[in-house]
């Protein structure tokens, strides 16, 4: 008869987590376990391979809301066990209240056209999707071909609509950009336009610097276009994070259902909508402007319910969350948080102006962010500086302009919420330090270099391996540094 366990074998209830044998094994990554582990166990061990993902709130690469208020966390828990599709209220009067903000026509209590989404890139396919049919159905009804729809973008749109136009077969004509000038040309955009163009998008707030396109000149342009070729190209805003921007701090500016070819507008909930991931809305200006053959209509769950998402069930936490963040906040609300983010920016771009450093990319008028290149990156580039920020665990992305702007590398700051002055002064400050330690870097390298010379060792090199060896020793550096730290 076996009178005791030995401490492997014993039960985790007796036993501390750490004293168990279950942190001495590895983790299953290809096949599921054959047996069963404690509870206990199983969150810790995911909880602390967790602990390596960075800071999602130094993480200033995302619009992506990363901090809420407590109530709102626990409301969202609450409803962690209820599905999207048995809501009916809650997504109706988001739609409804998002719609009023960008200005759809609509009476006092009439309700409005739009669904929540899981972002604003199912916004964005589904707001395609209506276009596309729209268009086909027009062209079939005319007796002309329907096989090869386009949509015209600027070169700075997001991957999602390079997957739109992939997944749904409508080719993508872009605008170039060009150095200095880093959005749609309105000009340029009808230029592209022809008989099978099923919309123009223009994005209220660019991905890579945050600018505002000019959907007014846009809207302009293609009615005199319109008017002349007798179509009717209509326009899709991608409002992403500009949608919940423009309506409380420039409230002048003519983007939304004001404009008469604006059919459609996405924002994404998660962005500047102030809710945690997973959560987008597209709005429809009128119920002509969403073929009904799209909807479908189910009654398996108890009444009449018309559906139009990509997927059927998912969690209806952001909803929650959206509905919480809009009446709890209201206009006032919304319009002091984006009032601080925009002076938050402000802050760091005069911050960053001081250095004389940096050359500031993004616009005064946009989503509240600061891009940057380097005034002189022949010592050292923006990859390098960003890179050197992460040792102080700032998450700050550097990345290249898409055509024709390649050339151009740029880094971006995003200001959430979250992100007060005194991080902002707090950035600006290991910026400076992070320049401070590159300069006297590259003086040691070329010092080297010379050295090397006067001993006649080194002879003559190509920029090529110049390039290599700064970012040999820069990374050579970097690693030393960060090994300092782990001890
Ligand atoms: C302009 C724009 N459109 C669409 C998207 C995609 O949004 P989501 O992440 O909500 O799917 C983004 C994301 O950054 C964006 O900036």
């Amino acid at each position: 008869m076996v009178l005791s366990k030995t401490a492997s074998e014993s039960d985790i209830s007796v036993h501390s987590t750490f004293a168990s044998r279950y942190v001495r094994t590895s983790l299953p990554r290809f096949k599921m376990a054959e047996n069963s582990i404690p509870k206990e166990a199983a969150y810790q061990i995911i909880n602390d391979e967790l602990m390596l993902d960075g800071n999602p709130r130094l993480n200033l690469a995302s619009f992506v809301t990363t901090w809420m208020e407590p109530e709102c966390d626990k409301l969202m828990m609450d409803a962690i066990n209820k599905n999207y599709v048995d809501m009916d209220e809650y997504p109706n009067r988001c739609v409804n209240m998002i719609a009023h903000l960008f200005n759809a026509p609509l009476g006092e209590s009439e309700a409005a056209v739009g669904v929540g989404t899981v972002g604003s890139s199912e916004a964005i396919m589904l707001a395609g999707l209506a276009f596309k049919r729209k268009w086909q159905n027009k062209r079939k009804a005319q007796g002309l071909p329907f096989d090869k729809p386009n949509i015209v973008t600027g070169a700075n749109v997001q991957v999602c609509w390079e997957k739109f136009a992939n997944y749904f077969e409508v080719e993508l004509k872009e605008v170039k950009l060009r150095e200095g000038y880093y959005v749609m040309d309105p000009v340029k955009a009808v230029e592209l336009v022809d008989e099978n163009t099923i919309c123009v998008a223009a994005i209220l707030g660019s991905t890579l610097n945050g600018e505002f396109e000019d959907v007014k000149l846009l809207n302009d342009l293609l009615i005199e276009r319109n008017k002349q070729t007798g179509w009717d190209t209509p326009i899709h805003v991608d409002a992403a994070s500009g949608g919940f921007i423009a309506p409380f701090i420039y409230p002048e500016l003519e983007w939304d259902f004001r404009l008469p070819l604006v059919k459609s507008i996405n924002v994404s909930g998660h962005k500047y909508g102030l809710v945690y991931a997973g959560i987008g809305w597209v709005i429809w200006r009128t119920k002509q402007d969403l073929p009904d053959e799209l909807i479908f209509h189910i009654n398996y769950l108890g009444a009449d319910q018309p559906t139009f998402t990509l997927n059927f069930s998912k969690g209806s936490s952001q909803i929650i969350a959206q509905y919480y963040q809009l009446i709890r906040l209201g206009f006032e609300g919304y319009q002091n948080v984006m009032e601080n983010c925009r002076q938050n920016a402000v802050v760091l771009k005069q911050g960053l102006e001081k250095t004389g450093r940096f050359n500031i990319v993004s616009k005064d008028i946009g989503v509240p962010l600061v891009a940057f290149s380097l005034n002189d990156n022949s010592r050292y580039n923006e990859f390098e500086v960003s890179d050197m920020l992460r040792r102080f665990g700032w998450i700050v992305p550097a990345y290249t302009m898409p055509a024709d702007a390649q050339h151009v590398t740029v880094l971006r700051v995003v200001i959430r919420e979250d992100f007060s002055r005194t991080l902002a002064e707090r950035l600006v400050f290991d910026i400076c330090k992070v320049l401070h330690e590159l300069d006297a870097l590259s003086s040691k390298i070329s010092a080297k270099r010379e050295e090397n010379g006067k001993n006649g060792t080194v002879v003559k090199k190509t920029a090529l391996q110049t390039q290599r060896e700064i970012t040999d020793v820069w990374k050579k550096f970097v690693l030393a540094r960060k090994t300092q730290v782990i001890c």
